[in-house]
């Protein structure tokens, strides 16, 4: 049967392309709203994220609202067939807030109040400025509701940075009242406040962690960043109770920033009718463009595994430059990682921005519409390629993938590992060690989900769980569960080490998930750059690996217990020890790595995984270096996004049992596939 999400909206259901469109910065420029207009049509774009940052334009004096140029925009694009999404104007406020009520404004961690200026940066709490947007946001949706243009909410923009106001703090200490059940013994006991003699006797001593306060308080730190997401995401609740109530069937969503640490985006997953990102990749570095892809590969994945297969919104990224080097996208790259969004599952492609600034921060950021004003720009033509090509696309809208694979990466064990004071500086590695257990699938073709570790693990088959420090309640036994049913579980050195509040497990680690792996780990040794160790495989390991593997940083002092040996350590005081084992744990499987590894350890690792599990992929083909395929289906159709990052072309040849059609020119595929450098293709498997 199949089986998709219904589009973004029922008023357009196709796959939405277009880019911020800010018409208060252009009032006083005549005609060129038509120009616009004719200039969308031109770039085959069909929905624009409208008005971020126009508060000042909405309501210039307090009380005082001018939609007059926003009706104007809004008619334009309904009688030229391109939507809104528009937006609630919080990202920055009009001076006259500031100035009439100086309390919005954010107070720093170092508790200097922010003057007026910048943008992101108000008070999360502030009763006044929850109401002010309250008020604006209510009188967008009055006004919108019945628009034709209207098909969705841009809630805010890119919500960000933490306040220390009086309100905040105050926030902070009753959300730690409920937490701690009023009972300050408690919280004293979590954060073990005895260690330094920093023993609460009063809730009114307790502050948030600052750079000349409290901050090396682990557990303190932690309920900190709990309670600001949990703020942030009040405050969000706030924005969208207006809409919700005037617009009920128009979907709200609020982009995030791929894997931005201050915030657990995860809370969010039950107030998003969709979820949206914003992504802006360093392309043409020293690095290849298929290392950086394989990165981006695991954020869109993290997005599209939020609302559990979803599809989501690319809401931002650039047409050609971003900040600082400036270098722009080369010929192709464009096509390519919009295609790379799609491919993974979003059901957008939206640019920051539409038009160019004339001044300001951003003026050269890349823009559809560069400063020259007209069409005839590599950059427009690359958009409006694009454009077209998603227009073939409409079979796409709404289909998913269900992987067989999943990653665990999650916030809260982020924020803990970041804190770690000891083991070197190799315990702020997290993101770039989750995203390095990714690479081998991406480059197989093998779709993963990236979670959080609370989600309900059942209906993988191989789950990682890189340098799974902190176990929030009820994780070991999720993972116990999961292994036990038949799962194969990766974990890695510094896993079951704390709880939620950052307190070391007592009576040995990997604490709660000894059984599971099948052994004590003693110590933990960090070595130094120049020191030289190895993982030599054992003879007739399980796994079949061979050789010996370069150790990068980490080697736990392991005691197997019921697990076996697949590699031992080659010197050093652990000699002939186990580095990495297997523990047999009900009709599945624990692999433990216990050092830290390169690369060149992780491809034939799970190269032998991938080997014995035989999960779910894209293609059936041997994809060479530079190329990945990502997969989208609705349960009876299937279609593969075949994607070369090298600069140079490539050649697959996919299995002749299956027949394939390219959706974009319809034509059979069989055999040998060229891809040019930067080169994509997009596939309809057909079952006879
Ligand atoms: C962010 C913001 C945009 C713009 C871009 C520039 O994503 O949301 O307003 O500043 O960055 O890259
Ligand atoms: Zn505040």
């Amino acid at each position: 049967m199949s089986k998709r999400y219904p589009p973004i909206s029922g008023k357009y259901p196709h796959l939405l392309h277009g880019a911020d469109y800010n018409p208060d910065q252009w009032k006083d420029t005549p005609g060129i709203l038509n120009e616009d207009m004719r200039l969308m049509k031109l770039a085959h774009v069909n929905a624009m994220s409208v008005a971020v940052f126009a508060w000042a334009a909405l309501e210039p004096e307090e009380g005082q609202f001018e939609f007059g140029w926003l009706d104007e925009a809004m008619d334009k694009m309904a009688d030229n067939g391109v939507f809104a999404i528009l937006s609630t104007p919080s990202a920055s406020r009009p001076a006259w807030l500031s100035q009439k009520y100086p309390e919005v404004q954010q107070i720093r961690p170092d508790r200097v109040r922010a003057l007026f200026g910048e943008r992101q940066n108000h008070c999360y709490s502030s009763p006044i400025f929850r109401e002010k947007i309250s008020i604006i946001n209510k009188k967008l949706a009055e006004r919108y509701k019945d628009h034709p243009a209207l098909i969705a909410w841009h809630v805010s923009n890119e919500y960000m940075g933490y306040c220390n106001c009086g309100i905040c703090e105050e926030g902070f200490r009753n959300w730690l009242r409920e937490k701690y059940e009023n009972d300050l013994s408690l919280l004293n006991h979590a954060w073990w406040t005895s260690f330094w003699g920093h023993t609460y006797t009063a809730w009114e001593q307790i502050e948030a962690p600052a750079p000349h306060g409290s901050k090396t308080v682990h557990g303190h730190n932690l309920d900190w960043k709990r309670f600001c997401t949990q703020n942030i995401l009040d405050f969000y609740k706030n924005e969208i109770a207006p809409l919700k109530e005037i617009t009920p069937h128009i979907p709200v969503t609020t982009n995030f920033m791929g894997t931005y640490p201050d915030i657990n985006y995860w809370k969010f997953e039950p107030y998003l009718d969709v979820v949206a990102w914003d992504n802006y990749p360093m392309w043409h570095t020293n690095k290849p463009d298929w290392e950086v892809a394989s990165t981006i590969g695991f954020k869109h994945d993290i997005n599209r595994s939020i609302k559990g297969g979803q599809p989501f919104m690319l809401m931002e990224s650039t047409p050609s430059n971003t900040h600082g080097i400036a270098k722009l996208k080369r010929p192709g790259m464009h096509l390519l990682s919009s295609i790379q969004a799609v491919g993974h599952g979003s059901d957008t492609v939206q640019y920051f921005q539409w038009r160019k600034n004339r001044g300001g921060f951003e003026k050269f950021h890349g823009a559809v519409v560069g400063h020259s004003g007209h069409e005839n720009t590599r950059v427009f033509n690359d958009v409006a390629e694009l454009g077209k090509t998603l227009e073939k696309l409409d079979a796409v809208v709404g289909t998913t993938v269900r992987p067989d694979v999943a990653i665990i990466y999650d916030w809260e064990n982020r924020w803990a590992l970041d804190d770690i004071m000891a083991i070197g500086g190799h315990g702020r590695d997290y993101e770039n060690t989750c995203q390095m257990h990714y690479r081998k699938f991406w480059e197989k073709g093998v779709p993963v989900d990236v979670i959080d570790m609370t989600v309900n693990f059942s209906n993988y088959k191989l789950l990682i769980a890189p340098m799974l420090y902190m176990l929030r309640p009820g994780v070991a036994k999720s993972l116990e569960s999961f292994v036990e049913n038949g799962g194969i579980l990766v974990t890695t050195y510094w896993s079951g080490m704390v709880d939620e509040n950052d307190l070391c497990f007592l009576g040995g680690f990997p604490g709660p998930l000894r059984k599971l792996i099948g052994a004590w780990i003693e110590e933990t040794d960090t070595i130094y750059d120049y020191d030289e160790n190895y993982a030599v495989a054992c003879e007739k390991n399980e796994l079949g690996l061979s050789g010996e593997y370069k150790i990068n940083g980490v080697c736990e002092i392991i005691h197997p217990e019921t697990a076996v040996v697949l590699a031992t350590y080659k010197d050093d005081f652990y000699s002939g020890r186990a580095a990495l084992t297997l523990n047999n744990f009900g009709k599945g499987k624990n692999y433990h790595i216990g050092f830290k590894n390169n690369y060149d350890f992780l491809v034939d690792f799970y190269d032998k995984l991938i080997e014995e599990l035989n999960p779910l992929k894209a293609i059936e083909a041997d994809l060479p270096e530079g190329v990945t395929a990502q997969l989208r289906t609705d349960g009876e159709r299937d279609f593969i996004f075949l994607l070369n990052f090298a600069t140079d072309e490539r050649c697959i040849y996919i299995d002749d049992n299956q027949k394939y059609v390219d959706l974009l020119t319809g034509k059979s595929v069989y055999g040998g596939i060229q891809l040019p450098g930067y080169g994509f293709k997009i596939f309809e498997r057909l079952y006879s």
